[in-house]
């Protein structure tokens, strides 16, 4: 009788000495927990015969009911007390401004190819696209590069495993597209003669170092019609390179090249200035201290080209010319490494990104 009220009182008194909830746990758990001491004086009663038993037993429980509703008592009045403190204490700035949400940016890749598609739509072209796994026909032959050909070594090709249900073997071969000059032939296959379309999209080439990545990204012009010369290339490509680099009298110049689907075929120079080791795409003031930058391929469509894709090349000529995408934002927008524009850092993403609704001007 004597242990159960001096218990008791010791265990009242350390309730209400307890002052956070904290203290008022181990309070709690030295009383009724599983080595507390109401639990240990119960786990006694075992020793005692029937009728002291059924005493004790009694005055425990009533014990240990009193001390669990004190204990209750007790955290409401601490957890009253303590919200009581938080209100009294923290107050809350409704005039603060809010946190910025942080919103995603676009990636200079699809910047440029909103940029460049709005440039060609001014100019009638429409858009189209193509597979990325091509077969060897799109790719190359048709292309005026059959096997053999020793201009297929100019682009160093993924290839797939081949399809064991084809027996052609120009539709068997498969491989990731190397250019996306394999558009011109699907388009010209399907629709003909005259067309003016654009592609743009992915390629792959087994290549990697600072400006060549395994992926990357072309658009691909293609104009065919009756009396299409040489003279419409150099003005399309004119107005496309100076309104994507905004500037107006932007030089340009062709120099004589070889692609198999071309012909005659050449590359493009915009002028530049590399003065102190920066480049800058602009006009010099003196002609002859020009100096040029290789933006693209172009050339006017090969008669075998046309040939193979159903037209007849004394009806109909055209000019293509190809250039990398990735590139062109790599001139205009800075950017001195092309492997950052796939590692996905949004770090990177946020300073070369743009803005969601501010795509194009
Ligand atoms: N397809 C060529 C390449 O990837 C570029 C090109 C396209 C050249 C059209 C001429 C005409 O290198």
């Amino acid at each position: 009788m004597t242990d159960a009220v001096q218990l008791k009182e010791e265990l009242t008194a350390k309730i209400e000495a307890a002052n956070d909830l904290k203290s008022l746990e181990e309070v709690r758990v030295t009383a009724l927990g599983k080595k507390g001491a109401i639990t240990d004086l119960m786990k006694m009663l075992g020793k005692l015969d029937g009728e002291e038993r059924k005493v004790r037993g009694q005055e425990l429980n009533q014990l240990k009911d009193e001390i669990a509703d004190f204990i209750k008592a007790r955290e409401e009045k601490l957890k009253k007390e303590e919200m009581n403190l938080r209100l009294a204490t923290e107050t809350l700035d409704v005039t603060l401004p809010p946190l910025p949400r942080k919103l995603g940016h676009v990636h200079p890749i699809s910047q440029t190819m909103e940029e460049l598609q709005k440039i060609f739509a001014e100019m009638g072209f429409s858009v189209a696209e193509g597979p990325d796994i091509e077969d060897d026909w799109h790719n190359f032959t048709a292309l005026n590069f059959p096997p053999g050909h020793p201009a297929r070594e100019m682009q160093d090709t993924f290839f797939l495993p081949s399809d064991p249900q084809e027996k052609n073997p120009d539709f068997a071969t498969k491989v990731l597209r190397t250019h996306t000059s394999s558009v011109q032939i699907r388009e010209m296959e399907r629709h003909g003669a005259p067309i003016k379309i654009i592609c743009m999209g992915r390629v792959y080439r087994s290549d990697y170092d600072m400006t060549h990545t395994p992926m990357f990204h072309q658009v691909e012009g293609l104009y065919v019609d009756k009396n299409v010369h040489m003279g419409h290339l150099k003005g399309c490509l004119i107005e496309f390179l100076s309104a994507y680099f905004e500037i107006e009298d932007l030089p340009i110049r062709l120099r004589p090249s070889f692609f198999p689907f071309v012909e005659p075929g050449a590359e493009v120079d915009i002028g530049c200035s590399r003065d102190g080791g920066e480049l800058k795409i602009a006009r010099a003031e003196n002609e002859l201290e020009q100096q040029w930058l290789e933006v693209l391929g172009c050339g006017m469509v090969h008669p075998n080209v046309l040939k193979n894709c159903g037209i007849d090349p004394t009806e109909y000529q055209g000019f293509a010319f190809g250039t990398g995408i990735d590139r062109l934002a790599m001139l205009k927008y800075g950017i001195p490494d092309l492997r950052s524009m796939f590692e996905s850092d949004t770090r990177w993403l946020q300073h070369y990104g743009f803005n969601l609704y501010e795509t194009v001007k």
